[in-house]
């Protein structure tokens, strides 16, 4: 067939395509004469036959119902996991592709130049890296209770999972409990559709040093035998959380607790912490350590500096820094993990860092009003990035170094490319792997005021 026939396919239609890249995000890329069709599941080198799921003017997005010829960088996976679609692809080429993906949304999107672009860090565990899962109830074919992942492309089924091979075997073990447990007392799973059924949920954490788990069952409204569920399932602390919200989230809800204790232990940089269940915590551990030393090192602390740590969750990032800083202010939305960092600095007998809930778009005004301009501020923003307004701000703070922990080049890019119009350099960027087996990309931007 001539691909030009395939000019802007409608939705559902089948397409041959050879992919020749892979975009940020994961998918392969494909290309009909100039319109590019995104393809999940594919790998660049692959010949597959797709499905068209979004048709838009400047691209299509397709899923692949099968590899026709399968690239020749392909290896074998390793396991049946939605949360692993790089798995087909060696570590070593993983790496590369994301090393090369920094690279390109800082020149292409931030059209940055003139910085030091590190080798990527790899992560020394390529499975079972992950201290938290979210698993998802659903109803199998056969009618009974699955716990497990959404199906690829799907926001209503669910795939049961078997051993997770990105959680430790502990992590499983807890989740099969706690299904085991809902099958037997006849609970039934949420529907997406018809928002039905009781069963919506399951988050898993682990302290990976502490070795505690816990475990957290998200529902609808209704009742639970807490005293029984805690009798089946094996953990240091659990908790249930009801929730009447129509989309899929483990975020809000009134959570209890059922058993055990009310927040996780953990280790981290020399530091212990406590983990509340809705404040967040670095997903892969040991990654984490790396990222914040690499975090450490750029911000060049010779004892006398006040630094700022904006997005700052449970405090883990300026409480690592805060025996080479003057002070430590932190800001952050989650109330509970203020609270968390304000208990972590008392429990780690730091004295010099001080915590404030707030939204940084509206707060870091008042932040500089009260703690008086930064010499160096760390950021760490969710995928979205700074807003421009955000960034104004922050360029009004006027801090002497900036430290950019991004879990997104790009919007890390435009992030750089306004401050760098404002004045600031940027330096230095680090890769950092913290999730082998996906496209997910973290790294650590330097820029100075130049
Ligand atoms: C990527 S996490 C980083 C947390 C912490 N730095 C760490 O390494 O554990 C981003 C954090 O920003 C918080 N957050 C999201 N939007 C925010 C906002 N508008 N203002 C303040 N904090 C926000 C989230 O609750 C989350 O704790």
């Amino acid at each position: 067939m001539e691909s030009s026939t395939f000019i802007r396919p409608e939705k559902g239609a089948e397409l041959e395509l050879t992919i020749d890249a892979l975009a940020y995000g994961g998918n392969g890329v494909a290309r009909m004469e100039g319109y590019v069709v995104f393809v999940s599941g594919a790998v660049p080198g692959d010949r597959v036959r797709a499905v068209v799921t979004k048709r838009k003017k400047a691209y299509a997005e397709a899923r692949t119902r099968e590899v026709l010829e399968p690239s020749p960088e392909r290896i074998a996976p390793v396991a049946d996991h939605p949360g692993a679609p790089w798995q087909v692809l060696p570590y070593e080429r993983q790496l590369a592709v994301k090393q090369e993906q920094v690279n390109d949304a800082l020149t292409r999107i931030g059209h940055l130049d003139g910085y030091v672009l590190d080798d990527i860090v790899p992560a020394p565990a390529q499975w079972r890296y992950r201290n938290k899962l979210e698993y998802s109830f659903g109803t199998g074919e056969d009618g009974a209770l699955v716990c497990g992942f959404h199906a690829p492309g799907s926001w209503h089924e669910i795939v049961p999972i078997g051993d997770c091979l990105l959680a430790s075997e502990r992590s499983n073990v807890a989740r099969d409990q706690v299904l085991a447990w809902c099958r037997e007392q006849g609970l039934t799973a949420f529907d997406r559709r018809t928002h039905t059924g009781f069963l919506r949920n399951l988050v898993v954490r682990e302290g990976r040093r502490s070795g505690e788990l816990q475990v957290r069952l998200v529902t609808g409204p209704g009742e639970l035998d807490g005293m029984s569920l805690a009798a089946a399932v094996d953990c240091e602390g659990l908790m249930w959380t009801r929730t009447e919200a129509l989309a899929e989230t483990t975020q809000g809800g009134v959570t209890e607790i059922v058993a055990g204790n009310k927040s996780l232990q953990e280790e981290l940089c020399g530091l212990q912490f406590s983990i509340s269940p809705h404040a967040f915590f670095q997903t892969n551990t040991e990654m984490a350590e790396q990222l914040y030393a690499i975090a450490a090192q750029r911000a060049d602390l010779k004892g006398w500096e006040r630094v700022y740590d904006l997005y700052c969750g449970i405090g883990t990032v300026g409480l690592s820094l805060a025996a080479r800083a003057g002070e430590v202010w932190g800001l952050e939305i989650v109330e509970q993990a203020v609270a968390d960092a304000i208990s972590n600095a008392r429990r780690n007998e730091i004295k010099n860092a001080k915590f404030f809930a707030g939204d940084v778009r509206l707060a870091l005004r008042d932040l500089v009003e009260q703690a008086s301009r930064p010499d160096v501020m760390v950021v760490d923003p969710p995928r979205a990035g700074l807003s421009q307004k955000i960034v104004r701000r922050v360029i009004e703070a006027s801090p002497r170094r900036i430290v950019y922990i991004s879990c997104n080049p790009t919007t890390l890019a435009p992030n750089a490319a306004q401050l760098v119009e404002a004045g600031y350099a940027l330096r230095r960027v680090t890769p950092v792997d913290m999730f082998p087996q996906t496209p997910h990309i973290e790294c650590v931007a330097l820029l100075e005021r130049a």
